[in-house]
């Protein structure tokens, strides 16, 4: 923690805080503890809204740059993926909100083909106004740092809908008129010849007032036109949501590869987890490619088997036997947005759907999304020291950590004992490791003694 005059002098250097808005902080800190100084000023900066708590911390922390990118203030980071990290920024002048997603450094040509092409992809998909889908305003390049500039999209993402503790899957109604919006986005875009090529549970907003918002609208052909599988830090779960031909060869994605994406995001929010769930990239691919999840009716209970028969015309892997368009889509899930229908489909199951509680979300080893500030020392104040008790955590994409084996001990001949779990594949390295360096050691010293017999 640094003394109040080292954190004074960090909020001055950062040019986040007015002289004036800074005086005034100062003024109102009164006589308190130097340990406790800093902090305090924080939270009267963060009370007097010159300070986010995002920006707080950070300063906290020493760090005195990083807060304005290209004209835009970073206000607080709204997510991280595959591609980048997304922060909420307000533009210096106008004071406008956007979404900004800095892509990762990359080689300088790499980067300048990837704006080139997402200059071509932006300009079609400035074409689709549309109030579903989230546009994307500009690309820049600041000292070095590519980003994207976007429209900032409240609400939370349909991953953090289902996935968030007191989430959990949504019920066939909510569900259908959802994706209706979902849909009526994706048909503006297809119908200029755009295709998502990402749609995934992460890229599909949830507005505060239920409405549906698709994100990175043309980033996936902008950033790579040959393969998904060869795009940098691809993250494993959005191969969760990819087509089989998509896997073979992206350049073969078209409409109805998106519908084969709408099929498994489906999946994924009725079901809470994706249709292949576990799994390393080849396993993934090869489930995508060659195999049938387990049927939706019976991972989720309450969901009706004709609706799951639209799920599994969608998921079909050959593209003609899917839906072949938004349009025949649409007529489909529409017919399920009426409680009341979903009700009389399903009639004696009707009692065990309505008594259905969804299942409490678990985190997956894959496309796990943690919360937390990872650029950020565990030993600094929490948000909630800040004075902010709902701490708006950002979601993290991680890529997924290997399963670790563990040993069992059978019991013992007399069964005294249960059988136990002891220590993991780490334990019995070290024991090996040190044996090694024991054998090692013993074996150089007997040559030596056997060499001094020779030469005396
Ligand atoms: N325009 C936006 N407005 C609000 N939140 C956004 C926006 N773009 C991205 N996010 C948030 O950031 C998260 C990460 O986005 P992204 O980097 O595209 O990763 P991915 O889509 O692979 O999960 C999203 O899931 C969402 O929660
Ligand atoms: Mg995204």
């Amino acid at each position: 923690m640094p003394t109040l005059d080292e954190f004074v002098a960090n909020v001055a250097k950062s040019g986040l805080v007015t002289r004036d808005d800074l005086e005034r902080g100062r003024e109102r800190l009164g006589s308190t503890s130097p340990e406790g100084a800093p902090l305090q000023l924080a939270k009267l900066l963060i009370g007097q809204n010159s300070l986010t708590t995002y920006q707080a911390r950070k300063l906290l922390s020493g760090a005195t740059k990083g807060f304005f990118l290209g004209g835009f203030k970073i206000l607080r980071p709204l997510g991280e993926g595959g591609m980048g990290k997304v922060y909420l920024a307000e533009a210096e002048g106008d004071k406008r909100r956007v979404a900004i997603k800095v892509l990762p450094p990359k080689k300088a040509a790499e980067e300048d083909r990837a704006v080139q092409r997402f200059r071509r992809e932006m300009d079609l998909s400035r074409r689709v106004n549309h109030p579903n889908i989230a546009r994307t305003l500009d690309v820049g390049e600041a000292g070095g740092v590519y980003f994207m500039i976007m429209e900032y999209i409240p609400g939370q993402s349909l991953y953090e809908l289902v996935k968030r503790e007191g989430g959990g899957p949504l019920r066939v109604p909510d569900t259908a008129k959802f994706f209706l919006k979902v849909l009526d986005g994706l048909e503006a875009a297809h119908s200029i010849g755009l295709i998502h090529r990402d749609i995934k549970p992460s890229n599909i907003m949830v507005t505060p007032e239920g409405d549906a918002r698709i994100l990175d609208m043309g980033l996936a052909k902008a950033m790579n036109e040959a393969s998904i599988l060869t795009r940098p830090n691809v993250v494993v779960g959005t191969l969760d949501y990819a087509s089989p031909e998509q896997l073979g060869d992206a350049a073969r994605a078209n409409e109805r590869s998106d519908l084969y994406s709408v099929g498994c995001t489906l999946y994924f929010t009725l079901a809470g987890r994706p249709p292949f769930e576990g799994g390393d990239i080849v396993n993934k691919i090869y489930k995508q490619r060659m195999e049938d999840p387990e049927p939706l009716e019976s991972v989720a209970k309450g969901v009706p088997s004709s609706f799951a028969a639209i799920v599994r015309k969608l998921m079909a892997k050959n593209p003609n036997d899917r839906y072949q368009s938004v349009a025949e889509l649409r007529i489909d899930i529409a017919r399920w947005t009426d409680p009341a229908t979903v009700r009389a489909i399903l009639g004696a199951q009707a009692d065990a759907a309505r008594a259905f509680r969804p299942p409490p979300p678990s985190l997956d080893d894959e496309d796990l999304r943690f919360l937390a500030d990872d650029d950020l020392s565990p030993s600094l104040p929490s948000l909630r020291d800040l004075g902010d008790p709902t701490p708006e955590a950002p979601p993290v994409h991680k890529l997924p950590t290997v399963p670790r084996p563990v040993l069992v001990v059978e019991p013992s001949s007399r069964g005294v004992h249960p059988p136990a779990q002891v220590g993991g594949p780490d334990e019995d390295n070290r024991w090996l490791i040190q044996f090694s360096i024991i054998a090692v050691v013993l074996g150089v010293v007997s040559i030596l003694i056997i060499s001094l017999i020779q030469a005396s």
